[in-house]
C-alpha cells in the first residue's frame, strides 16, 4: 500500500503545480510597446539563478517561490497608465522612470552582465 499512496501524492503535487501558472520559460513584455519593439527574456534562467528572489521583480508577491500556488499578476496590470500615481509607468522612455528600466537595466549595469543598450532588450524583428 505504501507505493501507490506515494505515487498518488506525487501526482497530486504535479497537478497542483500545473493548475497554477508554472514559472514561464520565456517571457515577452509587449503591453506598452508603441515606440519600441517588445522585450523577450529568459525568465526561467532569471528566476532560477540570475536573480536571488522572485520578489526582486514580483515585488507585490511577498515570499513568492516557484512552488507557490498563486496566480502571478503581470507587472503591466498595475504599471500601465499610472499618471498622477506613485507607480512608475511602463510607457515611460526614461531609464529612471520606467519600472522595467529601473528594475532590469539597473541590475545589468551593476552586475556588468546582461543588456544595457536599448536594442539589447528591444530587439527588432527580422523582416
Ligand atoms: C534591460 C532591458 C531594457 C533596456 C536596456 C531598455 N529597455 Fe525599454 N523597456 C524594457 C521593457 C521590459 C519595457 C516594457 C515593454 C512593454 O511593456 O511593452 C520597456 C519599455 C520601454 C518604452 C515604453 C513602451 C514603448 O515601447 O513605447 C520605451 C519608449 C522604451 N522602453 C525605450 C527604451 C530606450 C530608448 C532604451 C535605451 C535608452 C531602452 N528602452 C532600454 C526593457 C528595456
Ligand atoms: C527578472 C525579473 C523576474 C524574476 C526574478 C522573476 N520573474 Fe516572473 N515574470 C517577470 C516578468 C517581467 C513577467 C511578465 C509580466 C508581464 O507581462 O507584465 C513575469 C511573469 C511571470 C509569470 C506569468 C504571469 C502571467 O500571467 O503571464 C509567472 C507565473 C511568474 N513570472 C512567476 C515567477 C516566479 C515563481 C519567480 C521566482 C521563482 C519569478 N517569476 C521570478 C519577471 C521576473
Ligand atoms: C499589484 C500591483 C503591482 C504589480 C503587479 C507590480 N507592481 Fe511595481 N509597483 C506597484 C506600486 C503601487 C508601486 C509604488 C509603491 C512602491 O514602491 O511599492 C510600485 C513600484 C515599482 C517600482 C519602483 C519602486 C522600486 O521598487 O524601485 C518598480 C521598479 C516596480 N514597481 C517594478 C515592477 C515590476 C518589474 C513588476 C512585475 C515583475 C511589478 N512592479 C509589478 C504596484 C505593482
Ligand atoms: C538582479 C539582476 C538582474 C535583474 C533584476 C534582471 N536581470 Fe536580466 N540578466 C542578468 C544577468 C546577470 C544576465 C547575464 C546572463 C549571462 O550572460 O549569463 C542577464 C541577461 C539578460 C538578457 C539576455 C539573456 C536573455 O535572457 O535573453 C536579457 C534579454 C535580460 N537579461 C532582460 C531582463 C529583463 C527584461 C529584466 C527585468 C524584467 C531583467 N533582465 C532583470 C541579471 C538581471
Amino acid at each position: 500500500m505504501r507505493k501507490p499512496s506515494a505515487l498518488a501524492l506525487a501526482l497530486a503535487f504535479v497537478l497542483a503545480t500545473l493548475a497554477f501558472a508554472a514559472v514561464p520559460e520565456k517571457v515577452t513584455v509587449s503591453a506598452a510597446s508603441a515606440k519600441q519593439p517588445p522585450v523577450t527574456f529568459n525568465h526561467a534562467m532569471h528566476a532560477a539563478k540570475l536573480v536571488k528572489t522572485c520578489e526582486t521583480c514580483h515585488h507585490n508577491h511577498k515570499g513568492l517561490t516557484a512552488a507557490a500556488k498563486v496566480e502571478v499578476k503581470k507587472c503591466t496590470s498595475c504599471h500601465l497608465d499610472t499618471k498622477g500615481n506613485v507607480m512608475p509607468s511602463a510607457r515611460e522612455m526614461s531609464m529612471t522612470k520606467n519600472p522595467f528600466h529601473i528594475r532590469c537595466a539597473a541590475c545589468h549595469k551593476t552586475e556588468k552582465k546582461g543588456p544595457v543598450v536599448c536594442a539589447g532588450c528591444h530587439v527588432k524583428k527580422k523582416a
